[in-house]
């Protein structure tokens, strides 16, 4: 899909220009309502965007102030388990590109493998692991927008992640995991993202950061830990969808403190 029937669109929605992009995760859609003034848009409005399906994701780009920058927050993000092509799970990514986006701001929640973590944790992700079975840059690719082969040594950009630990001193470090779910990991597999190097494990992001490097914006994303997801007996915990969305909702507004603080700095 051409991403300038989108923008047409966007423009006749509102006539702000945003630098910044934030993608919020499950259960942390609340720092949206923050946004003030600003200009609430359905993704249904938006040729090409597909809808959230995915709970604890309202499915509304809010284009406005926080922290005195102008930014566009995808209030929901769209995932792979979700049924959409890599391509779908991305489109918002390009379009943030041709719109004049050229620093994007990911969160989501995720299970906590290294053990010193505790639920409630946040974790500035510094690299990541593509487990997700399929890539976003799959097929043929528009040179003019990016690399055919993109570098991702530090996709995450170290300058927004010394930021973010200067604005929050007690986060946590470390590689996210990228998996397809929409099951939670079995013990066998979480013991074996351990010893890949994970430090935590979700559902989403990889797809993002991997089309966004490669058009060359700068990325900064944010994991709340929402589960110890160790794989070992006698700490196994059992986690549900629900659980996920009651604990990332209850780190919300410290996710949200970090980010403007970040915004207010950047
Ligand atoms: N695994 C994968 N994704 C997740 C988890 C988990 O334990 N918790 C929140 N998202």
């Amino acid at each position: 899909m051409d991403t300038a029937a989108t923008i047409a669109a966007l423009r006749a929605r509102t006539t702000r220009r945003p630098a910044i992009g934030i993608v919020l995760g499950s259960g942390l859609g609340a720092l949206a309502d923050e946004v003030a003034p600003a200009d609430r848009i359905p993704y249904a409005d938006l040729p090409g965007w597909e809808r959230s399906t995915a709970p604890g994701h309202a499915g509304r780009l809010v284009v406005g102030e926080l922290s005195g920058r102008e930014v566009a927050v995808m209030q929901g993000r769209l995932h792979y388990y979700e049924g959409y092509e890599m391509t779908s799970v991305t489109y918002p990514v390009r379009v943030f590109r041709e719109w004049g986006i050229d620093t994007l701001i990911l969160t989501n929640a995720c299970g906590g493998l290294n053990p010193a973590f505790r639920a409630g944790d946040l974790m500035v992700v510094s690299d990541h692991i593509n487990l997700m079975g399929a890539n976003p840059l799959r097929g043929p690719n528009d040179d003019r927008l990016g690399p055919r082969f993109p570098d991702l040594v530090e996709a995450y950009d170290p300058a927004l992640r010394a930021l973010a630990h200067s604005v929050d001193r007690d986060l946590r470090d470390g590689v996210y995991v990228g998996v397809s779910g929409p099951n939670f990991e079995t013990p066998a597999e979480l013991r074996m993202l351990r010893g890949l190097g994970a430090d935590a494990v979700g559902m989403s992001t990889v797809p993002e950061v991997i089309v966004a490097r490669q058009v060359g914006m700068r990325v900064l994303a944010i994991a709340t830990v929402t589960d110890m997801a160790t794989g070992i007996p006698g700490q196994i915990e059992h986690v549900t969808g629900e659980a996920v969305l009651e604990v990332a909702g209850r780190a919300g507004a410290r996710l949200g403190a970090l980010v403007k603080g970040v915004l207010a700095r950047i």
